[in-house]
């Protein structure tokens, strides 16, 4: 029979003296007959699950009409859990409102651009700003803090679930009104947004704030600098929500840590995530992997981002998947070896929890074809036994958990604001992808072999030798300042296309392009030279631009000019460049050219900085290397990003999990090793 345990020592972050790697999944058994509930707690105990998400989609269960209130069986859900030694990451609820609610305030839900009002019948449909959808949603957070508060099985609260993703933006009345007191306190008075905005062109000068409206579907493009409010203010919106409900499960529950899931991954872009850690009392993130080329060096970017959008500290992956999704065109199953390999990546980049969606696949619903810890096929099956051998060797993992990430040689600095304003409409290109250009300079990395933090903006880049900044489009003065004591101190600034642009409020920085850099990096661009899709230009070191190809002019003595264009109107005409700046430097690449062309240059740049890859030759491209760093020893993480056997005899450490000698295919290698690096 099961030990019944307290779980105090998992709430997050662990405790130091009892250290267990988080392991575990969504449980949604409300889907499920009773007897099923004991089949599960079994097979979590096989498996070694010690953490469910519970109540995620439960609000309809719970309350399902407005004076009537069930707990009854999220009571017994939670005491069976607590009897198995299994913690409850206990959600709010909140997610997906009842249909009553939808019913007797249709005024919840959300409104597109163009004015359609989206139903109920799916999730997430309640506006952000909703002061109905908020009442009764803060009644119901109240409600379970109160019941769960003392309950010993609660290691964190989950605050409602994938806060933005479906409902991000919405236009509804409800976010006029929010958006214009967002707007009144951020520039205090009309003539001052009138300012920001640039409404002078297209006569869209305002009188009263009463007069401002959401971007909502116009006759042409809406105003950037509103475009670009709106999206500020949306994501500040829905943080403001998740507060509210913090500040009711803090001023209930204060000793319950509380968390929300993130999306961190793709183009999940809404949210700026940078600006709501803080929120919480540790970053949880979830993370799916969409096929492609690139998608390990995705998940390693995202991975990487969330730990240092964490702080360096421990952070929970929340979600990913054992196989197949269902919300791709076409959802195809996991390659062999990838569960693993991408559970070990998160770790390496600093998860001290390993989650899934879900525990059990749905058997109805729309997500019945998306996998889960235990498949349709049951405990039988292929996936069930990798999920048993994953929870064991997480089990070994223990010494890992509570180290925090050891800060790299290099950094690429991830900007939501530049990622919002330069994907806006009516600008030289519109295929431009923010996100892409960051992700092809950290594949760049990977190639290389050299470890590459990827950080928020605001983050202390002197700790950095060399710095990338991939389309960091918006600039405003402070971070030109930050930017230039940076490389005047001895750092090196890598700057790429269509960066230094504008300011806060998306006004041209005057005087030749890259605007707000152009002084620090010594050049000047008259036009800018977006390519139509199809052409392209050719470099003197062999790559090739598409999309994007500056012809950039020096201006400054001691500019060197690194390559030049060989071919079109072009030729002749420099594309990157370097400008030694006492110790430092500021180089400028002015062209698109994918993972495989910035290669050498980035090979060139960080050679010059005397920013060097770990790894023996033969290995570099073929590992990922990653380092967790505790307080008496370090942890490399050795991760194969190849389908092939990678021999690493040689490598120091001691083997903690992996193998010693030749790595296999998609696999990794954890080592621990005496502490050199620091934090
Ligand atoms: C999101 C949600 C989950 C589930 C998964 C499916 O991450 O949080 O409820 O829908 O996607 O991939
Ligand atoms: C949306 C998100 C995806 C995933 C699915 C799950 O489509 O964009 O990342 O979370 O929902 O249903």
């Amino acid at each position: 029979m099961p030990t019944p345990t307290t779980h105090r020592w998992l709430r997050w972050p662990s405790e130091p003296d009892r250290k267990r790697m988080g392991y575990g999944a969504d449980y949604n058994p409300e889907q499920w007959p009773r007897q099923t509930w004991d089949e599960d707690v079994r097979l979590m105990r096989e498996a070694g699950v010690n953490v469910v998400s519970l109540a995620i989609f439960s609000w309809a269960r719970i309350q399902p009409e407005r004076d009537t209130w069930n707990f009854a069986w999220l009571d017994e859900v939670i005491d069976l859990l607590h009897a198995n030694g299994i913690a409850v990451d206990l959600a709010t609820a909140t997610a997906s409102p009842p249909p009553w609610l939808a019913t007797e305030h249709p005024e919840i839900l959300p409104v597109t651009a163009d004015g359609s009002i989206l139903s109920p019948g799916a999730r997430q449909h309640w506006r952000p700003t909703s002061p109905v959808f908020r009442e009764h949603a803060l009644n119901l957070v109240t409600q379970m803090a109160e019941r769960y508060k003392d309950h010993p099985a609660v290691c964190a609260w989950h605050i409602s679930n994938e806060l933005g993703c479906h409902n991000i933006y919405d236009y509804s009345d409800d976010a006029a009104n929010a958006f214009r007191v967002w707007l009144t306190d951020r520039y205090g008075s009309i003539d001052a947004l009138n300012d920001a905005w640039g409404t002078d062109f297209w006569s869209q000068r305002y009188t009263r704030f009463e007069q401002i409206l959401p971007p909502r579907q116009a006759a042409s493009h809406p105003n950037p600098t509103q475009q670009l409010d709106f999206k500020r203010f949306s994501s500040d919106a829905l943080k403001g929500y998740l507060r509210e409900e913090r500040d009711i499960l803090q001023r209930i529950t204060p000793e319950i840590p509380i968390t929300t899931n993130f999306m961190v991954m793709g183009e999940t872009k809404g949210m700026d995530y940078a600006d709501w850690a803080a929120e919480v009392d540790f970053v949880a993130n979830d993370h799916y992997f969409v096929p492609s080329p690139q998608a390990q060096d995705e998940l390693s970017f995202s991975a990487n981002l969330t730990g240092n959008i964490a702080g360096g500290k421990p952070w929970f992956l929340m979600e990913h998947s054992t196989s197949a999704v269902n919300w791709q065109p076409v959802n195809t199953p996991r390659k062999p070896g990838t569960l693993r390999r991408d559970s070990l990546t998160h770790v390496a980049h600093g998860a001290d929890a390993v989650c899934f969606f879900q525990w059990r696949q749905s058997k109805v619903g729309a997500e019945k074809f998306h996998s889960a810890m235990v498949p349709h096929a049951g405990e039988g099956s292929p996936i069930f036994r990798t999920v048993v051998d994953l929870g064991h060797e997480l089990a070994a993992l223990s010494d890992v958990v509570g180290t925090r990430r050891s800060t790299a040689p290099a950094a690429i600095v991830f900007d939501w604001d530049s990622w919002w304003a330069s994907e806006q409409d009516s600008h030289p290109s519109d295929r431009l992808r923010y996100k892409q250009e960051a992700l092809d300079w950290y594949s760049a990395f990977l190639a290389l072999g050299i470890r590459a933090d990827v950080v928020p903006t605001a983050t202390d880049l002197t700790a950095y030798s060399l710095v990338v900044a991939p389309v960091l489009h918006t600039v405003p003065a402070a971070l030109e300042a930050r930017l230039e004591a940076y490389v005047h101190g001895g750092g090196h600034l890598v700057a790429s296309y269509f960066s230094g642009i504008t300011d806060e409020n998306d006004h041209i920085w005057l005087g030749g392009y890259p605007g707000a850099l152009a002084d620090l990096l010594g050049i000047r661009i008259d036009e800018f030279g977006a390519l139509l899709d199809g052409d392209d230009v050719h470099l003197d070191n062999g790559t090739t631009a598409t999309l994007w190809a500056d012809r950039v002019h020096p201006r400054v003595d001691g500019v060197e000019v690194l390559s030049r264009y060989t071919t079109n109107d072009h030729a002749g005409d420099a594309a990157i460049t370097r400008r030694s700046v006492g110790p430092g430097s500021a180089s400028y690449v002015g062209a698109r050219l994918g993972a495989s062309g910035i290669e050498p240059v980035l090979a060139d740049l960080a050679a010059r900085a005397v920013v060097v890859s770990e790894l023996p030759t033969e290995l570099r491209g073929a590992i990922e290397h990653v380092l967790r760093t505790g307080d008496d020893a370090d942890y490399a993480f050795l991760i194969n990003r190849t389908d092939s056997p990678v021999d690493i005899t040689g490598i120091d450490g001691d083997t903690i999990t992996g193998e010693h000698s030749i790595l296999a295919p998609r696999s990794v290698t954890v080592r621990k090793l005496p502490r050199t690096t620091t934090s």
